[in-house]
């Protein structure tokens, strides 16, 4: 379980997150939704253990992150929405290196790559060096090397990204299917059709804060709207701007 409490993150005199508080339990998919710059990225890392808030508190599986990162980051998983991955080395090599620095027993770590490198359909680029991997290829290694571990929960920054269909499928099978384990999964996506398929509960963040949260079904009642996109857009104060600009456009061009 995923426990957020008053969160807050400054950036000099950007305040990127303003006291955000939500919970995600175990078995639970939890999408965070929310416009460029509104602050998922950020809450994020902070979620991996790989930034320190200013000031609340995230609790992984009753381990607070800032007391004990360096456990936190035994349990989670974290793909961020830009591989950090050497770019010298191969995808094997690298696998290897995660699994010597996280310490998984070789047999299971060769066991979790082979299981994983075939599921994504990688095997053919295992010995070329990740900084000639085309992108949805290197957001594959990166998928695979946040689950080395078999970690309880999962930190996904528009994980989806650059994915192809098949592997955009197989991704959310494995979601479903960490779900079914009991697995806690934050899931940030602008792919407002596949929260809707793939996340019990969604929080609507703006500006920092949580502005709304729930079931996709709950939102669409709370906002008097029938997709989750006009959901969003009402939230977001954009729907009015969104007409504003298509009519400008329409009379400009
Ligand atoms: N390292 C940093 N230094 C200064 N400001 C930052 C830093 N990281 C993020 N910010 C600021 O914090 C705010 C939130 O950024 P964040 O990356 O969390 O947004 P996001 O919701 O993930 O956006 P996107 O949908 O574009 O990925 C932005 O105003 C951004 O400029
Ligand atoms: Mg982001």
């Amino acid at each position: 379980m995923i426990r957020v409490e008053g969160l807050v993150r400054k950036f000099g005199s950007t305040v990127a997150v303003k006291g955000i508080s939500f919970t995600v339990h175990d078995g639970e998919i939890y999408g965070l939704l929310g416009p460029n710059g509104s602050g998922k990225s950020t809450m994020m890392k902070i979620l991996a253990g790989i930034l320190s808030p200013t000031s609340g508190r995230v609790v992984v599986d009753g381990v607070d992150v800032a007391e004990n990162p360096l456990a936190v980051k035994r349990i989670v998983g974290y793909v961020p929405e830009t591989p950090v991955l050497y770019e010298s080395l191969t995808p094997v090599e690298f696998f290897n290196f995660v699994g010597s620095v996280r310490r998984i027993p070789t047999e299971e770590l060769q066991e979790r790559v082979e299981t994983l490198v075939r599921a994504f359909g990688i095997e053919n680029y295992l010995g070329e060096m990740i900084g000639s991997l085309s992108f949805g290829t290197r957001q594959k290694v990166s998928l695979i090397t946040a689950m080395l571990h078999d970690p309880k929960g999962l930190i996904l920054d528009e994980a989806m990204n650059g994915l192809d269909p098949k592997s955009a499928r197989i991704l959310r099978e494995l979601l479903l299917q960490f779900r079914e384990e009991g697995r806690s999964i934050v899931f940030s996506t602008h792919v407002l059709a596949l929260a809707e398929t793939i996340c019990d509960r969604v929080g609507v963040i703006y500006n920092g804060e949580i502005i709304a949260e729930g079931t996709v079904e709950q939102l669409k009642e709370f906002a008097h709207e029938e997709s989750l996109e006009d959901v969003f857009l009402k939230l977001t104060e954009s729907q009015e701007e969104v007409s504003n600009i298509v009519r400008a456009l329409k009379d400009t061009l």
